[in-house]
């Protein structure tokens, strides 16, 4: 094949382990090209002609991390995805429970926190709660758009009540909506990596969404990466996985309640 940069298969084999290694993502042999895409903008970027020379570069430059991580990660997400989760949400409230602290720990470009944030005031009926959702993600590109919260018109033209929760933008701004302030103010950024021991988050929450995430690393980081994830969730409280992601064989430690949902023992 014709490309740009050189690129062998021992090249790629060094940018799974190395990224395994940083994020946990398991890349499979089939993403060898993929890999080259995602890269290529980079070393192009910084004036290199190989992927071993960018390899090389990533080794002695510790801030190149963070490109090659955002370059890798997969960020598909949509609002109100998995739309049966948002419902659990709403009655989880309507049960009485408290529903304080949410954590969303894998949250792309901003779609599922700002779908939780609009389930929230739905269902309380306000923009004036108590609640708050800490959204997080590995990659900062992407916190970058959830933070500014504006997405092309049509992710949000089908949304129901859209006129309540979004701005429509005017002049350079048109095809455009931005999340209105009261929304925005419910939900704050962080970059988590949940490979990290420690996770920079406060523990007794109410309701932890991580979907879509897991089903990049092997078996035992996910066992590790769901017990500290339960750490920091209260006892009853509300853990709702991606739609292939089951965790039926940890009953000692969550409740099935709904497709991949679960409540902590
Ligand atoms: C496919 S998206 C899922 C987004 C959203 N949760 C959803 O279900 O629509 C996966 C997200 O996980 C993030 N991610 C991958 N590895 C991660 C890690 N080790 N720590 C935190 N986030 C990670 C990626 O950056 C990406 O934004």
């Amino acid at each position: 094949m014709d490309r740009e940069f050189a690129y062998t298969e021992s090249d790629f084999n060094k940018v799974r382990s190395e990224l395994r290694d940083l994020t946990g993502i398991n890349l499979a042999d089939s993403k060898i090209s993929l890999v080259y895409s995602r890269l290529a903008p980079r070393v192009r970027k910084l004036g290199l002609t190989e992927i071993r020379q960018y390899l090389r570069y990533l080794e002695t430059h510790a801030d190149e991390q963070e490109h090659f991580i955002n370059a890798l990660t997969t960020n598909l997400t949509s609002f109100f995805r998995e739309p049966h989760h948002f419902d659990l949400l709403k009655d989880f409230i309507a049960s009485g429970e408290r529903v304080e602290r949410i954590w969303c720990a894998a949250s792309s470009t901003g779609e599922e926190p700002y779908s939780i944030a609009m389930t929230l005031v739905n269902t309380f009926g306000s923009f004036d709660i108590k609640t708050r959702v800490v959204a997080s993600d590995i990659d900062s590109n992407v916190l970058n758009t959830a933070s500014l919260g504006v997405y092309p018109l049509q992710k949000v033209d089908t949304l129901e009540n859209k006129k309540h929760f979004f701005l429509r933008g005017k002049g350079n701004n048109s095809g455009y909506a931005k999340v209105v302030p009261q929304l925005r103010q419910l939900l704050d950024f962080q970059r988590v990596n949940l490979l990290d021991e420690n996770y920079p988050i406060k523990p007794d929450l109410d309701v932890i969404f991580c979907r879509n995430v897991m089903i990049y690393f092997d078996k035992d980081t996910q066992a590790k990466i769901l017990k500290k994830l339960l750490s920091k969730l209260r006892p009853g409280g509300l853990y709702i996985a991606g739609h292939s992601e089951n965790f039926n064989n940890f009953a000692e430690l969550m409740q099935p309640v709904g497709r991949t949902a679960y409540v902590k023992r």
